[in-house]
């Protein structure tokens, strides 16, 4: 239990003592204590003394417990304060009445004088309080709220940070650095105040990235959109709300393309992190299509520039673009071309389903541009749970090309994507000339099995690399059994 303040202490002592003196007999004290102005002013004493106790019992019992709960935050200080005020004055309004025996209404009407002679010699002050006052009851802001002000008559730079306490003169703002700002009421009510918590704590930001005018537009929506929706659902991007790519003009660079998303402001991701994020996932799926940021076209270079990326149709394309596939990186670069020569190529609008969880399948597929969600159905959860999003340089389908099992998940396009395909007669061949292959293909898959679920199962690095060697050897048996029958001839079966 949290210990009362030194005041309620001081004030439960006083009534103590006052209590005590009050109730000793007239013959036991002076006689000013018995009838006199000094027991009068004991009483005074204790009246003040009782108020500091309701006013606390107040604060503790209806504003921190009941209110604070209801409205599941902090109780502002000027809400608490204004009702000490009025237990103040109530109390002082008892002791004239009672104590001293006078006109209550006139020592009220005589304090609001006083306060109407003192409220013009502070008018400031008051200003400041009054919007204090508008701004809690209006509930535009709140504890907790992350807020920008923006002076209306300038453009200084707008104060920024999260609401830390609203006082009878002032707000105070932690701002991202760390600084505490105390801002006087009064240009709270002045500036224009953006809340970012309200009315949802969604909150759209963009950024802006320019591709070369060479890039056709709808590749360059495909890969951007790809990149931004592949970010959805993780910590701090909101789920609920797709992200957009739009043409914002061209310039003499390129095309300069607008991504729009949606993030829960400050928790976690700061709107600085959440655009980092955005700008390396884009620039990593723009990589993987072998597409750079538009160049500035005037530029002249004197260093020697590196060659840019083949394009991925190319078969020395498609070579590169799965060298950046964990399951093909260790293969030797022959192989790899090989097998980048069988590629097929397959653009897919949204929406459209490539494999379906529990069909026979014999296809692996990477993805070069664009997202794709996977959902798997279990027996605890028959409706899809959306278990991953795959984006450029992801490959999915490896299961069953390897060990002819069913599909394990279904996978469906998020954003216009374009995958390639490779199948499984192409990976035989490979296999039959190189039959270690298949090890180094066991081991990958089984990498990724144990990388997807390795948060919540591996205690530590040498029970994941067990686990790992252990499904690779199990897969590895599966695999070479699989395509030995393949090779023999016979007909692939889905267990
Ligand atoms: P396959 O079973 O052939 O077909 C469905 C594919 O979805 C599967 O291969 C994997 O490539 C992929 N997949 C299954 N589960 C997950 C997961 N949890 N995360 C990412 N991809 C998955």
């Amino acid at each position: 239990m949290q210990r009362a303040p030194l005041s309620t202490m001081v004030a439960a002592a006083t009534v103590l003592i006052c209590q005590v003196t009050l109730l000793m007999p007239s013959y036991a004290v002076p006689a000013e204590l018995a009838v006199g102005w000094l027991r009068n002013l004991v009483w005074a004493v204790n009246g003040i003394a009782i108020a500091r106790l309701v006013t606390h019992a107040i604060d503790v019992l209806f504003w921190d417990r009941l209110v604070a709960r209801t409205m599941g935050g902090t109780v502002p200080a000027i809400l608490k304060s204004i009702v000490s005020v009025v237990v103040y004055v109530t109390a002082t309004s008892l002791i004239v009445g009672i104590v001293y025996e006078q006109n209550v209404a006139a020592f009220l009407t005589a304090l609001g004088a006083g306060g109407v002679v003192l409220g013009l010699a502070v008018r400031g002050i008051f200003s400041d309080l009054f919007t204090g006052l508008a701004v809690n009851f209006d509930g535009i802001v709140a504890i907790n709220d992350w807020i920008q002000l923006a002076s209306r008559s300038g453009p200084e730079r707008p104060l920024l940070g999260r609401v830390r306490e609203i006082g009878w003169r002032s707000t105070q703002l932690e701002t991202e650095e760390g600084t505490l700002l105390i801002i006087p009421n009064t240009v709270l009510a002045e500036d224009l105040v953006t809340n970012f918590t309200r009315p949802t704590p969604a909150t759209r930001y963009e950024c802006s990235i320019a591709l070369d005018a060479s890039v056709p537009c709808e590749r360059a929506k495909r890969i951007l959109l790809g990149a931004a929706r592949s970010l959805v659902g993780s910590p701090g991007f909101v789920s609920d709300k797709s992200p957009m790519v739009l043409v914002k003009g061209t310039t003499e660079m390129g095309v300069e393309y607008l991504i729009r998303y949606w993030i829960q402001s400050w928790n976690p991701l700061s709107p600085t992190a959440a655009r980092d994020a955005v700008l390396s996932r884009a620039l990593q799926h723009m990589a993987v299509a072998g597409v750079t940021p538009a160049k500035a076209k005037t530029e002249i270079f004197h260093d020697r520039i590196a060659p840019a990326r083949a394009a991925d149709i190319t078969a020395e394309g498609r070579g590169q673009l799965l060298a950046g596939v964990q399951l093909f990186a260790s293969l030797e670069e022959g192989d790899r071309l090989r097998l980048a020569q069988e590629l097929k190529r397959i653009v897919l609008p949204a929406a459209e389903t490539v494999v379906r969880q529990g069909s026979a399948g014999d296809t692996l597929y990477v993805i070069a541009e664009g997202a794709l969600d996977v959902f798997v159905k279990t027996d605890q959860s028959p409706e899809p749970v959306l278990v991953a999003t795959l984006g450029a340089g992801d490959f999915f389908g490896e299961m069953s090309l390897l060990t002819g099992e069913p599909r394990r998940a279904t996978v469906r396009v998020a954003t216009p994507a374009v995958l390639y395909e490779l199948t499984r007669h192409t990976v035989a061949d490979l296999i039959e000339r190189r039959p270690e292959v298949a090890d180094a293909l066991a081991r990958a898959v089984a990498e990724r099995r144990v990388g997807l679920d390795a948060a919540h199962r591996y205690a530590d690095v040498s029970a994941k690399e067990a686990a790992v060697a252990t499904i690779s050897n199990q897969l590895n048996r599966l695999v070479r059994e699989f395509f030995s029958r393949r090779v023999r001839g016979s007909a692939p079966v889905a267990s």
